[in-house]
């Protein structure tokens, strides 16, 4: 009879020893959904950080650069010119707009800037100039693609009609 008990006990004592380490899941105190809030809550913020870095990398142009003047006068003829060109090789990713919101868009690491605000307008036509030629990581450059300088001039002009 005692040795009955004995192996009914041991029975009991193997099924908990199983459950609580072998599957730790089906261990009522073992509740991975409780980790999960803390979890996301720290990709989150390490996500949005490294946005907020990238976002705000300040972005160098050198000064003969940013004082370089504009070439080609801004008028119909060239902000049409500017427009084509716009629509051809920039509103994929900035946006018809110059928004940002691009089809593009949503699959580049950076969002390109806001071309309404003063972030953009606020530069030089040089700087502009500049930065279209030469890109940086998402942002292409314009060197090989669209070699005439005038042109590039034109679609600074274009750029500027973006204001708001
Ligand atoms: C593949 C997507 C993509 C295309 C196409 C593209 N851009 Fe950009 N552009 C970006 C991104 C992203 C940035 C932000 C880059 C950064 O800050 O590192 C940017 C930044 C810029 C800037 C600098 C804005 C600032 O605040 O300093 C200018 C100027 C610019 N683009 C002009 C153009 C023009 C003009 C064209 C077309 C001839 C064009 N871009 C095409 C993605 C693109």
């Amino acid at each position: 009879m005692s040795k009955v008990i004995f192996s009914a006990d041991r029975h009991h004592l193997t099924q908990t020893f199983i459950k609580q380490t072998l599957y730790p899941i089906q261990n009522q105190n073992y509740r991975p959904m409780k980790k999960i809030p803390i979890l996301s809550i720290i990709i989150v913020f390490i996500t949005s950080a490294s946005f907020t870095l990238l976002q705000t990398k300040p972005w160098a142009v050198p000064d003969k650069a940013a004082k370089t003047v504009n070439a080609v006068k801004s008028d119909a003829a060239s902000v049409a010119a500017g427009k084509i060109l716009w629509g051809q090789h920039c509103a994929s990713c900035h946006g018809k707009t110059g928004l940002g919101d691009g089809t593009k868009a949503a699959q580049l690491e950076t969002t390109p800037p806001d071309f309404s605000k003063a972030v953009v307008q606020g530069q030089s036509d040089g700087a502009l100039f500049f930065k279209t030629v030469e890109g940086r990581d998402d942002m292409p450059s314009f060197k090989k693609k669209i070699p005439d300088q005038e042109d590039i001039w034109n679609l600074v002009n274009y750029m500027r009609t973006l204001k708001k």
